[in-house]
C-alpha cells in the first residue's frame, strides 16, 4: 500500500472512532501532512462546532507558518456554503494548501462537487481517492447522512436474532437467548452508535428490554417504541431502567393521564392501513436529529418497514438452532411479496462466524 492510502487510512480511522455522536452532520476527519509526516489533525467537534479540515489545519499551523507545501486529506469534501460554520473551501484557500485528497464527494446539493470546482479554479491540485477499499468506507461513513439530505429519512439497520428455520421467538414469546454472548456484545456496540433504537409494542410487552448500551459510555438519543394505544406507564417501565436516553412513544392517541407519565413523550402519529404510518415516525426521527436508526423487532415491525422499503441495512445472527412452531413468531411479517423475482436481495454481503452464530449483514436498498 503507498503512503498516500496509508496516511488516508489514518483518516478513516479516526472518522470511524469518533467517541461522541455528531448527528445529524456526518462524522469527518482530517490530517494535515508536511513532506509526509502529519503535523495536523482535526475531527468534527461539536462544541463549539468546528469542522475537522478546520481543526486539522489549526493544528497544523501551530507547527508550521506556511501549509502551502502541505497535503490536506479529508474523509468528505470540504464545505461550501455559510451554515453553522463558515465555508471550509475558503479556510483551505486561505492556509495556502495547494493538494487535498478527498475520500467521498458531498451529497449536500448545497456543497456537491461546489468546493472540489472552486478548489480546482484556485489552481489547488484535488485528488479523489481512488483506492476501492478506502472509497467505500469513506462513503459507508456518510451513508447515514445522504439518507438523512437526500430524503429526510433516517437510515435504518436492523438487527435481529434467529433461529435457523427464521423463528425469532417460542410460541409463548421466549426469545432469551437466541444469539451467542459475543453476538449480543456487537449489538452493545451497535446501540452505543445508534442516534435511536426503535420497538414493536408486542417486543416492549414481552421482553421488557431497557435497550440500553451495557457498558458503554455513549447511549443512543432516543428509545422509541411504537404503539397504537398506551394505556398503563407499567408496559414501558423497562425503558425507564437506568435511562440515560429520551423516551418516545408513538401512538394514536395520547393515554388520558400521560402528564403523569414522568420523562416520557408521547407523538401522535396517523394510521395508514390501519396502522401507525412508518414514515412519519422516520422523519419524526431524522428531525429530531437521529439520522442512524437501529430496528430491534420485533417481525411484525420488520416486516411494515421492509414492505415499504424503508430498511437500509440488515445484520442478522443466525443461531444453529431449530425453534419450530406455526404461532411462534417469524422474524419477518408484514404482507410479503408474490414472487421470488420480488424478493429484497442484499447487497455489499458479510458473513462471520460470531462464537455459535453466523452473522450475515448487508444492505438492502440503495435508496440515494
Ligand atoms: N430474536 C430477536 O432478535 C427478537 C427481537 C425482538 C423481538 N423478539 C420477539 O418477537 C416477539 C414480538 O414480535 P412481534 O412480531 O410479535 O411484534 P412487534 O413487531 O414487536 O410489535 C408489533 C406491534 O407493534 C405495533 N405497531 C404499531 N404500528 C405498527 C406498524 N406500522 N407495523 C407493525 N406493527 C406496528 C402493533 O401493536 P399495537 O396495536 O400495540 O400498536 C403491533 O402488533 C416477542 O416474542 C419477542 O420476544 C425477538
Amino acid at each position: 500500500m503507498n503512503d498516500k492510502n496509508k496516511l488516508f487510512i489514518k483518516a478513516l480511522e479516526l472518522a470511524e472512532n469518533l467517541s461522541y455522536k455528531v448527528s445529524p452532520r456526518p462524522p469527518v476527519a482530517a490530517i494535515v501532512t508536511y513532506k509526509g509526516e502529519i503535523i495536523g489533525e482535526g475531527v468534527t467537534t461539536i462544541d463549539p462546532l468546528i469542522h475537522a479540515e478546520v481543526n486539522a489545519i489549526n493544528a497544523a499551523e501551530e507547527k508550521l507558518k506556511s501549509l502551502k507545501d502541505c497535503v490536506l486529506y479529508t474523509t468528505l469534501e470540504p464545505c461550501f456554503h455559510t451554515g453553522n460554520t463558515g465555508p471550509c473551501v475558503d479556510r483551505i484557500i486561505e492556509s495556502g494548501i495547494k493538494k487535498i485528497i478527498i475520500g467521498s464527494v458531498d451529497p449536500n446539493p448545497k456543497v456537491n462537487k461546489k468546493s472540489i470546482n472552486k478548489l480546482k479554479n484556485n489552481k489547488t491540485d484535488v485528488e479523489l481517492i481512488e483506492n476501492h477499499d478506502l472509497k467505500k468506507r469513506s462513503d459507508n461513513l456518510i451513508e447515514p447522512f445522504k439518507m438523512y439530505i437526500k430524503n429526510s429519512l433516517p437510515f435504518v439497520t436492523v438487527k435481529m436474532a434467529i433461529s435457523l428455520d427464521g423463528k425469532i421467538a417460542t410460541k409463548t414469546g421466549d426469545s432469551k437467548w437466541i444469539s451467542s454472548e459475543k453476538s449480543r456484545e456487537i449489538v452493545q456496540d451497535m446501540r452505543s452508535k445508534s442516534d435511536a433504537i426503535l420497538i414493536g409494542s408486542k417486543t416492549l410487552e414481552i421482553d421488557k428490554p431497557s435497550l440500553n448500551a451495557r457498558n458503554r459510555t455513549l447511549q443512543p438519543k432516543i428509545k422509541a417504541v411504537v404503539k397504537t394505544a398506551p394505556n398503563k406507564i407499567s408496559e414501558i417501565e423497562s425503558l425507564l431502567l437506568d435511562n440515560a436516553s429520551k423516551i418516545i412513544v408513538y401512538c394514536h392517541k395520547k393515554p388520558n393521564n400521560f402528564e403523569s407519565w414522568k420523562d416520557i413523550d408521547f407523538v401522535e402519529v396517523n394510521k395508514k392501513n390501519e396502522k401507525l404510518d412508518l414514515v412519519a415516525i422516520l422523519k419524526d426521527l431524522s428531525e429530531r436529529g437521529c439520522i442512524n436508526v437501529l430496528m430491534e423487532g420485533g417481525g411484525k415491525l420488520l416486516g411494515s418497514l421492509i414492505d415499504l422499503n424503508l430498511v437500509n441495512k440488515v445484520r442478522l445472527f443466525i443461531s444453529p438452532m431449530l425453534i419450530g412452531g406455526e404461532s411462534s413468531a417469524d422474524s419477518i411479517g408484514g404482507e410479503g411479496i408474490e414472487f421470488i423475482s420480488q424478493s429484497k436481495k442484499l447487497t455489499d454481503v458479510e458473513v462471520k462466524i460470531v462464537e455459535s452464530d453466523i452473522m450475515v449483514t448487508g444492505k438492502l436498498k440503495d435508496h440515494v
